[in-house]
């Protein structure tokens, strides 16, 4: 006989490293919208990977990518070109306003890849400068650097010394970044929408204005689309919904729709590294490579940003419905990316009590609750989370 969960949960506290609290249900099987459990619980899933599995769990698309090209070529090696990541490259390329593009396999990695860039530049073009300009509230990644250029205060006294050159300033603030401007900044980075910070949109003339002041000043804008890119706010990248154009952006999550994969995408005069300056073992790996085109033709031709859209704005408006009953305050985000607030600081008791209820949800904030599903919820799955979170709210607020 199968082990029931809790078992299975024992087992694993035993083997895998803490490194956060994780609630008792283990993960075994994933379809769509839907997770099942190893004692085959079912859960709706508006959590989707953490904004990765754009096209649901185990979409067929990725299975018959990943089979051909297992069969092909797993690995060229980084020494090499290879026909997959050519033709992933043409294609990212071909669908935004970049001209180049380096694989990796993270979001960390890919910022980091980023900054690099931003210091290249700096060396290269503004007499050494190479301080970068990022955000309070966001969240670049884990390495040490992107946790140096994370705006979470608490996180800039972890694990020491701290990885100089980033400097914090409020989101949605244009004066605040042209105050800490100087000859030592080389670029200025930020998340289109705050994910892990509440979901936190950026107002068109913030992004504007900093277009305005990086061109004034020769500072490079980079925008960290690692959670709103690949279709999750409704357009393919958000950058297109602010008629603005980065110089560089960063794209994972969504990318690989559940497989490790990222990249970096920067503007032709910026192909400037050395030989040397940047790669990875798995960098343009033809496997990742593969499964990455499949994920973005699947999302371009089942025409999934619109879905996005249209369901994001359903959602809001069964949010809204129910809102004054409940108290919740602060719907907002774009697409699929959405975010709204409790009466109080009780978002894990919700998670909990959603969970039981065979519902996923993510609290980012305590008092926030954010939803992030595949961009292939229907209708029917929308109704069905709000039916759950009616249920949930009921009983505890
Ligand atoms: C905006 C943003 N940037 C970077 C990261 C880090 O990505 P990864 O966990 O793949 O390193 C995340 C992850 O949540 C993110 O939301």
């Amino acid at each position: 006989m199968q082990p029931d969960s809790s078992s299975f949960y024992e087992e694993a506290k035993k083997s895998i490293l803490y490194v956060t609290n994780r609630p008792e249900p283990v993960m075994e099987r994933g379809e769509g919208m839907y997770l099942w459990d190893t004692d085959g619980k079912r859960y709706l899933d508006y959590i989707g990977g953490w904004a990765v599995t754009n096209l649901g769990h185990s979409p067929e698309v990725i299975a018959q990518a990943l089979e051909k090209q297992a069969r092909r070529l797993v690995n060229a090696s980084p020494g090499f070109y290879n026909d997959q990541m050519l033709k992933f490259a043409r294609l990212l390329t071909d669908i935004s306003c970049f001209d180049k593009v380096f694989f990796v396999n993270s979001g960390s990695e890919a910022n980091e890849g980023a900054i690099k860039l931003a210091r290249k530049y700096g060396s290269k073009f503004k007499s050494g400068a190479n301080e970068v300009i990022t955000t309070i509230g966001s969240f670049h990644g884990r390495t040490l650097a992107m946790m140096a250029a994370t705006g979470k205060p608490a996180w800039q006294t972890l694990f020491p010394p701290r990885v100089e050159g980033f400097v914090h300033v409020p989101y949605n603030d244009v004066e605040g970044v042209r105050a800490a401007m100087g000859p030592q900044t080389c670029a200025v980075m930020l998340e289109p929408i705050q994910g892990e910070g509440g979901v936190n949109v950026a107002d068109a003339e913030y992004i504007s204005g900093l277009r305005k002041l990086c061109d004034d000043n020769q500072i490079l804008l980079i925008f960290d689309e690692v959670q709103t890119g690949i279709g999750r706010t409704g357009t393919m990248f958000a950058y297109e919904q602010y008629g603005v154009e980065p110089d560089i952006m960063t794209l994972a999550k969504g990318i690989g729709g559940g497989v490790p994969l990222s990249a970096v995408l920067a503007k032709a005069r910026l192909d400037i590294f050395d030989a040397g300056d940047q790669g990875g073992t798995y960098s343009g790996q033809p496997l990742m490579a593969a499964v990455g085109q499949a994920v973005v033709r699947e999302i371009i031709d089942g025409g999934w940003c619109e879905n996005a859209r249209q369901q994001g704005e359903y959602i809001v408006q069964r949010l809204e419905e129910i809102k004054e009953r409940f108290g919740l305050q602060r719907i907002r985000g774009r697409g699929l990316l959405l975010g709204f607030d409790l009466p109080r600081e009780m978002g894990q008791e919700v998670v909990a009590a959603a969970r039981e209820e065979g519902l996923l949800l993510n609290s980012p904030q305590p008092a926030t609750i954010r939803l992030m599903p595949p961009l292939i919820v229907a209708r029917e799955q929308v109704d069905e989370m709000i039916e759950i979170l009616v249920k949930v709210l009921s009983r505890l607020v």
